[in-house]
């Protein structure tokens, strides 16, 4: 038998909520299909749309990784061939590494008999994580499985809530042509941060949580401000600021980075303003010689 599984890509960090809130794309992401196999191990079968850069080893590869996590909790020897589609771009800050640790996790779940709710396996798939990026971050991976937005209220032990989305929320997501590791990205970051900045970085995190709850876009607008990490890695995009300005002006709720990277999110109160920042964005990026994908998705 053989289960086949997408995941999508997601936007983690949502500018102030640093490793602790994600949200999911729709239809951009990666296809994982599993197979069960006697020879107990894991086989990465084959990987395509990777240009040929991603790790077969069980031990490196994330699918793997994220089902040999699952498996250990369970007790379980079985074997598993795996084939990898990739749908998202590598070091794009699109939450690809989580993807493809997602999909696999859910396809392999189902084929056990799903012993596993969604939100039980993103443990797995953090582990998955640490292999790909130095760190076992959940704000790409919980919202993968879970789908929507979703709060890391805590690591330890892991607490994840489930947030509301107001109706109309559109995201752009603009890819320009860099690849950023997430490892180099996080290196740039300062590991301290003053009494000044924590207090501004929480009353953000607060308003834009209570603006997800309340539907209010305003707040959710005037909260769309990190100040933590986006101005040591603003550094590594050129055009960031210039854009920020653009996509203000033309109505969107704001702007920041996916993740750790290169690709800017923007948040649309609806879908026309979502399609307007996408030209913003290519006219930007155009003067700077740099080409850049668009992708636009409603949140929900
Ligand atoms: N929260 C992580 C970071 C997300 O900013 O490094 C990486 O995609």
């Amino acid at each position: 038998k053989k289960v086949t599984a997408f995941a999508p890509a997601t936007v983690a960090n949502v500018s102030c909520g640093f490793d602790i809130l994600g949200f999911a794309i729709d239809e951009l992401g990666d296809k994982v299909s599993i197979m069960s196999n006697d020879s107990g191990r894991l086989e990465v079968k084959s990987i395509s749309g990777d240009g040929g850069k991603l790790p077969m080893e069980a031990d490196k590869n994330t699918c793997s990784v994220a089902i040999q996590a699952m498996l250990s909790h369970l007790g379980s020897d079985q074997g598993f061939d795996i084939v990898l589609e990739k749908g998202l771009p590598l070091g794009s800050g699109m939450g690809s590494s989580a993807a493809s640790a997602a999909a696999a996790l859910v396809a392999a779940n189902e084929l056990l008999g799903a012993p596993y709710s969604k939100e039980e396996l993103v443990p797995f798939a953090m582990e998955a994580e640490k292999i790909a990026c130095g760190a076992g971050h959940a704000d790409n991976v919980a919202p993968s499985l879970m789908g929507g937005f979703v709060l890391i209220r805590d690591y330890y032990p892991l607490d994840l809530v489930k947030l509301p989305v107001p109706a109309g929320l559109h995201c752009t997501l603009l890819h320009p042509h860099l690849e950023l590791k997430t490892s180099d990205s996080r290196s740039v970051l300062r590991k301290e941060i003053s009494l000044k900045d924590s207090t501004v970085q929480s009353g953000n995190i607060a308003g834009l949580i209570s603006g997800l709850f309340l539907g209010d876009f305003q707040l959710i607008s005037r909260s769309l401000r990190d100040v933590i990490a986006e101005p040591s890695r603003a550094l590594l995009i050129p055009g960031f600021y210039e854009l920020r300005e653009e996509i203000r002006s033309i109505g969107a709720l704001g702007s920041g980075i996916s993740g750790s990277g290169p690709t800017i999110f923007v948040l649309a109160p609806d879908k026309e303003i979502a399609i307007m920042a996408g030209k913003a964005a290519e006219d930007v990026f155009e003067k700077i010689g740099l080409e850049v994908d668009v992708y636009i998705s409603e949140v929900n």
